[in-house]
């Protein structure tokens, strides 16, 4: 993101042979059956024929990591599914490569086994979690989110997991706490860029405690009903549909409470470019280039027209009261 190339480079678009839409399409009718009344009845067949599909499109190597229905308002979109290819051949993931097709050709060496994450700082029961631990804190849900790249890109993912207020209230945190810093990954053993001037790592975000707090914040352990591919930040990494994608951290191992607001990776390497709050606002353009519209990767064609931004990647109803009275211009 750092990099000073025109914003074109940013943003080419990828081909897209649609495979994954099919296993959405039945999601779509039951939508629709619900808006009607008549959800009930076509319950059973809609789960079958999405189990059918998922088992013909998925390439059999990840493991089945199946979610539940949410019931999180702004947990579904009728908007198509990006192409599952797409969604993990097309990466940010700088500690594997600045390249959008490094990760998937670098990260295989990304050592997701055993996997632990320390919850620590200002809580009451801080605790080291191993994964399978924090699996089975809380029943996993699917949940579809747009994903905006505040490279100008954007994806619709069906991502599996919980509300990261699940794990946040086991941990009780302490009245003084007001952040969440979120410690990725850095080993340069494993990683080919950790070392590089890129960035300084590891890569670090941060939200505040009631961002954190909020029901569509995902902790992430899957996409697509399988778990995370390693170049998508397996074994554990965050969504927060309404801020620009790279708050979303990748491969998380540390999750500390805070009474200051976190120095975060992409902060401390421009911080006239990257805020912390870094919400998704067509209304506040990036330094180097406007941010009111965007490329829906997949839609690549000759014609294909860019989207329009919407306030908040499209989740304003549900979140824009936390940022009631602020100047987003300025914290931005
Ligand atoms: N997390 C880590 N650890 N390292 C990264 O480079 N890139 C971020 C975010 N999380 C990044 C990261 C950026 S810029 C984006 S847009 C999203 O991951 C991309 O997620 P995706 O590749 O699953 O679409």
């Amino acid at each position: 993101m750092l990099i000073k190339t025109s914003h074109d480079g940013f943003c080419h678009p990828v081909a897209s042979e649609i495979t994954t839409q099919r296993v959405y399409e039945g999601r779509r009718d039951l939508i629709k059956l619900m808006a009607t009344g008549a959800a009930g009845a076509a319950l059973a067949s809609w789960a079958g024929r999405q189990a059918l599909a998922q088992t013909a499109q998925k390439p059999g190597k990840l493991a089945a990591l199946p979610g539940g229905k949410s019931a999180v308002a702004g947990a579904l979109t009728m908007e198509k599914v990006t192409d599952y290819k797409d969604a993990t051949t097309y990466n940010n993931y700088y500690e594997f490569g600045t390249g959008k097709s490094d990760p998937a050709r670098n990260a295989h060496t990304l050592p997701t086994k055993p996997w632990s994450v320390a919850v620590e700082g200002l809580v009451k029961q801080p605790k080291t979690y191993t994964l399978e631990d924090l699996i089975r804190l809380s029943p996993q849900e699917e949940r579809i989110y747009r994903l905006r790249c505040v490279e100008g890109w954007s994806m619709v993912i069906p991502w599996v997991g919980y509300s990261l207020s699940e794990l946040i209230k086991k941990v009780e945190p302490l009245g003084s706490a007001k952040y969440v810093e979120f410690v990725t990954l850095a080993d340069p053993k494993t990683m080919p860029s950790v070392g590089s001037s890129v960035l300084d790592w590891p890569y670090v975000e941060g939200l505040r405690l009631d961002e954190a707090m909020h029901p569509l914040a995902l902790l992430t352990f899957g996409m697509y009903g399988e778990v995370l591919p390693n170049q998508n930040g397996a074994p554990v990494r965050l969504v927060v549909p309404w801020k620009y994608g790279f708050k979303s951290g990748k491969s998380i191992v540390k999750i500390r409470f805070t009474d200051k607001e976190p120095r975060t990776a992409w902060n401390k390497a421009a911080a006239q470019e990257y805020g912390f709050y870094s919400n998704v606002n067509p209304t506040v353009d990036h330094p180097r280039w406007s941010q009111a519209s965007e490329r829906r990767i997949g839609e690549d064609g000759l014609f294909a027209k860019k989207r329009k931004t919407l306030m908040f990647n499209g989740y304003e109803s549900q979140v824009a009261q936390l940022y009631a009275g602020m100047d987003l211009k300025k914290l931005f």
